[in-house]
């Protein structure tokens, strides 16, 4: 074990020094000036990566608790919703939806896949009565490292009623996304992806179109009452003790993302580092799963070659060269490796990942040219830097 590990996981992710220190600061008061001030500015600054003017609430869970709360407060027991999936997070939602009752229409478009917008258009144009109440599906589908065309898909619906709610929890502030614009209805992301903070904090972004859903909701819910969250924030609070710890290293994650250049500019470089893990890939013979139009900005999965257990290379690669990417999930275990390229990553430890890899491969007894994946990605980093 050492500290110094290179952490290229799909979340959590690694977090800029400047969060990190801000993360051991001393308690304050979450019920006094201090804390209404930074919860201020952090809203303000999440605003702007989820591309909103809307109300955006901040709880304390991990991403499960968020899509908890993304069911519990806008679907009623029996409501028909539609979830849309592409893998181990759709198929999460759509317990958790009936765990809490709704009449779900589940959509497999296969793992691997994305979403195809037209076969949402036809399900709501088939839909005469209006009776589906909401449409779920992921921004970014973190098992297969896949990126649906949210924009698309909220077009798809139409003139029909159904909000759309997303789960972002591994795509905002990577992928990119614009509430507003998109007219996309209820949002949810994480602290511990792109947000490059430690996990504990959600943020959920909800429309003025959703808030009546909301307030008229039937469904059981205390914690998560997102009425509650809006309430207490107009007072400068959050509902119940939040994860102090969190958020004062968010406060200096999403400043660190202003000082480079913003939302913006950071994306810009999650796509730069998607083309480089794929191209090295693509040197190393190793098959992706997303294809190109659809490859994640987050994460890239990969195809173990014949031969090569995952959980064997990301041991190797962990155990002797300290680099941490994923395995598999779902019924992609055993069958596929990840590799996060999210949040705060630097080119060397973009390169020093692939070295890994090829290292990793090298002992594993699989056949290739070494070197030939860490030269692609120098080549793209000379030539983005110049
Ligand atoms: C797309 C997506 N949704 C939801 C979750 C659940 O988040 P958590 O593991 O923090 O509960 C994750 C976690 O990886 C995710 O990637």
């Amino acid at each position: 074990m050492t500290e110094d590990q290179i952490i290229m996981l799909p979340g959590p992710t690694q977090v800029p020094p400047a969060a990190a220190r801000a993360s051991s600061r001393a308690m304050i008061n979450h019920r006094g000036p201090e804390f209404a001030a930074m919860l201020t500015e952090i809203t303000e600054n999440a605003k702007k990566i989820f591309k909103t003017k809307c109300d955006v609430l901040t709880l304390t869970a991990s991403g499960t608790g968020g899509l908890e709360c993304l069911v519990a407060n806008f679907v009623n027991p029996g409501d028909k919703i539609v979830v849309a999936s592409i893998g181990n997070f759709g198929e999460r939602l759509r317990d958790i939806a009936l765990a809490f009752g709704a009449d779900v229409d589940f959509m497999d478009f296969g793992w691997g896949n994305c979403v195809d917008p037209k076969a949402i258009a036809e399900k709501l144009v088939a839909d005469k009565n209006h009776e589906i109440k909401a449409v779920y599906c992921q921004h970014n589908e973190t098992s297969t490292g896949v990126t649906n065309d949210i924009e698309a898909i909220s077009k798809a619906r139409g003139n029909h009623p159904a909000l759309l709610i997303v789960d972002s929890v591994s795509g905002l502030g990577a992928a990119k996304f614009r509430m507003d614009d998109w007219q996309v209805d209820v949002v949810l992301t994480g602290s511990q992806k792109a947000f490059m903070s430690p996990p504990g904090i959600d943020f959920v972004a909800v429309s003025d179109r959703a808030w009546p859903v909301c307030a008229s909701c039937t469904n059981a819910r205390f914690y998560f009452d997102l009425n509650k969250a809006r309430a207490s924030y107009k007072k400068g609070e959050m509902p119940f003790t939040p994860a102090l710890s969190v958020l004062f290293a968010i406060q200096e994650a999403l400043r660190f993302i202003d000082e480079q250049g913003g939302i913006d500019a950071v994306i810009d470089e999650h796509y730069f580092r998607r083309d480089v893990i794929r191209a090295a890939a693509q040197a190393l013979h190793l098959p992706l799963v997303a294809a190109e139009h659809c490859a994640s900005p987050s994460v890239t999965s990969i195809m173990a070659p014949e031969g090569v257990d995952p959980k064997a290379l990301t041991g190797i690669m962990r155990d002797k060269y300290h680099c941490v990417i994923a395995g598999g999930q779902g019924k992609f275990k055993g069958h596929v490796f990840r590799i996060g390229h999210l949040g705060y990553v630097t080119d060397l430890q973009l390169i020093s990942t692939i070295s890994a890899l090829e290292m990793a491969l090298a002992e594993l007894g699989y056949e290739f040219t070494m070197g030939a994946g860490v030269t692609v990605a120098q080549k793209m980093i000379v030539e983005r830097r110049k």
